[in-house]
């Protein structure tokens, strides 16, 4: 059975206005919804409209438009009752208290959402174990490396222990090992499935290890919503990689780009490497034929398999969509 929605964006647009650059749309009637424990990510390049969205799930901002509805709660009327639902750990704003120690702050949060200290001891105790905070319980917040400042802000927004949580840019700016901690912690979290999760990046990296959905927005709209795995399929299928002893010839070469639109030729060597993206399959012979014509050695035909980080681009290009 499907799991029910908890997340519901319909229509939402954002314009702002400002004397100095007039209007920008920065979301674009974006309708996405989110199931109870999936983990989606939010991907798109500077000023795609991430932050934003994220803002205004949140209830920071107030759409121009658009619904929003998160666990049965109206984010755009009713926003108190919204914030009982959801978490947002903004960029750029550790939302941590610079003068509470690691544990102060936990509890500081775990309070604010009214749970007794008596029963959310032990889940803080876990927290500091699981962000890797052990040695840190009694230092001030203001204290501690960037890196484990924006971990304490995760984990003090996790002992809220509302059901939806939300990201924005989680990874930014943190060192590499720290980058992949975290990754891992909220992988981990994921598949135990107890949250929801929707976190921004623009790097493809970090989404493709944690989310198994991505929305892939651009201009403030979306271009694509759908599984990693269909994504990553949907490209493996097209793209092709011949390789030849020896070069081209200007005739071989000319009918191979006047006969494929989408292609690449590049020598390495004495070798040349031909890239094609191909719908039919059928036209790899083609390709075979031509390479073949001038007696060139075929050393290798394979598929391609493209990273995240390729099939993003080629969409923000407009290549595919
Ligand atoms: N307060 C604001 N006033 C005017 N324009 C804004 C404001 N905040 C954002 N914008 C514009 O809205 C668009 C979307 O910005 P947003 O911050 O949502 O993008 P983003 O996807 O989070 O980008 P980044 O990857 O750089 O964080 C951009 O064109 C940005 O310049
Ligand atoms: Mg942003």
């Amino acid at each position: 059975m499907a799991a029910e929605t908890v997340l519901q964006v319909t229509n939402l647009t954002k314009v702002y206005r400002s004397r100095r650059r007039g209007e920008t749309v920065a979301v674009d009637n974006v309708s996405f919804s989110v199931r109870r424990n999936e983990v989606v990510g939010l991907l798109g390049p500077n000023g795609a409209g991430k932050t934003t969205t994220i803002k205004s799930i949140c209830t920071i901002l107030r759409p121009t438009s658009g619904k929003i509805w998160i666990d049965g709660a109206d984010a755009i009327r009713n926003p108190r009752a919204a914030l009982e639902k959801v978490t947002g750990v903004l960029e750029g704003n550790r939302n941590i208290y610079w003068r509470l120690n690691v544990r102060d702050n936990l509890e500081f949060f775990a309070g604010l959402q009214g749970q007794s200290l008596r029963s959310v001891r032990s889940y803080i105790d876990e927290l500091i174990e699981m962000f890797n905070l052990q040695g840190k319980v009694k230092e001030q917040a203001r204290t501690l490396s960037r890196g484990m400042q924006q971990k304490l802000a995760v984990a003090c927004a996790l002992v809220k222990r509302t059901p939806i949580l939300l990201l924005d840019e989680p990874t930014l700016g943190l060192d590499v090992e720290t980058s992949y901690e975290l990754r891992w912690i909220l992988k981990r979290m994921a598949q135990e499935g107890q949250r929801t999760i929707l976190l921004s990046s623009h790097d493809m990296n970090v989404v493709q290890d944690i989310c198994e959905r991505v929305i892939i927005i651009n201009h403030g709209k979306i271009v694509v919503d759908d599984k990693i795995e269909n994504l990553k399929k949907l490209f493996t299928a097209s793209a092709y990689r011949f390789e030849i002893e020896g070069h081209l010839s200007s005739h071989q070469e000319r009918q191979l780009k006047e006969r494929f639109d989408l292609l690449q030729i590049s020598t390495n060597g004495n070798r040349t490497v031909i890239e094609a993206e191909l719908l039919d399959s059928q036209r790899v012979y083609e390709i075979i034929d031509v390479l073949k014509g001038n007696g060139c050695q075929l050393e290798s035909v394979g598929k391609q398999y493209p990273n995240l980080e390729e099939i993003f681009l080629k969409i923000v290009k407009g290549e595919k969509k």
